[in-house]
């Protein structure tokens, strides 16, 4: 793995009227790592992932990406840098076609000559080449996850963050994403950081593990010494891991 820095967060605060929804959160994911960002309901991650993404500015703190700053950088700057993002409310759009969505992605980066190629490509990566014509108003969740997951890897991102991309999914379904994940980790060289509340899928993919409670980071470390925080298990993995 690859030890530089892909992102900075720093002292990261988002306020909703007196909510603390972030409050003073900092942590760093390297290039190449699969990193969980976990807690429970309400813990702030969401919150998070539009700070980075740019959905939302922050009361303070500072996001760095690749070396630049980008806190006060509009969302579509972002993702030409190479951020991209996945919503955990699905958000389909029911009228388009699997390959139209995925277009809508490449044309971040594409010319004309070179979109229909990319899509091809995303297309095939995903799995999708069966219901590439179909509206996705038609589609099951694991399917339109993995359209979701297409239409962000168009855009060329070095850095991607899947919001709850596993909720929803059977156990064959969510192996097979997990697979997915790990290839294009591995084989497309992208940095993932994933919010997630199935256990099996944080565990199994992930590297390092930041732990938020109450818009606060409570722990950060791998997955065997996040298992066994005390901390952890009484604000969240004691109650998750009877669920799971
Ligand atoms: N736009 C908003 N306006 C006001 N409060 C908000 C807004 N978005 C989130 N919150 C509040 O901020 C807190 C953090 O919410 P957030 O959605 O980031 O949590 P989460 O960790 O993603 O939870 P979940 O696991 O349920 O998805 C919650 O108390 C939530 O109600
Ligand atoms: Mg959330």
């Amino acid at each position: 793995m690859d030890t530089t820095s892909m992102l900075q967060v720093s002292n990261l605060t988002v306020q909703f009227g007196s909510l603390k929804a972030v409050n003073n959160v900092s942590f760093e994911i390297q290039r190449g790592e699969i990193f969980a960002l976990i807690g429970p309901n309400g813990a702030g991650k969401t919150t998070a992932f539009n700070a980075i993404s740019g959905l939302l500015f922050p009361q303070a703190g500072q996001i760095v990406f690749k070396g630049t700053d980008i806190t006060k950088l509009m969302p579509h700057k972002r993702c030409k840098l190479g951020m991209a993002r996945t919503f955990q409310v699905v958000r389909a759009f029911n009228y388009m076609t699997v390959e139209d969505v995925v277009r809508v992605g490449a044309y971040n980066r594409q010319g004309e000559d070179t979109v229909a190629a990319k899509v091809d490509q995303m297309i095939e990566l995903c799995g999708l080449g069966e219901v590439r014509q179909r509206v996705c108003g038609d589609l099951g969740l694991a399917t339109l996850r993995r359209v979701e997951l297409a239409r962000a890897l168009a855009t060329e991102p070095e850095l991607l963050l899947l919001d709850e991309s596993g909720a929803g999914l059977n156990t064959a379904e969510l192996a097979s994403f997990m697979d997915l994940l790990r290839k294009i980790n591995r084989e497309q060289n992208i940095t993932l950081c994933i919010v997630e509340h199935l256990m099996q899928m944080v565990m199994g993919l992930s590297q390092r593990i930041v732990v938020l409670d109450s818009g606060e980071v409570i722990a950060t470390g791998t997955p065997h010494e996040i298992s066994n925080n005390q901390k952890v298990i009484e604000a969240y993995l004691g109650k998750r891991v009877t669920q799971c």
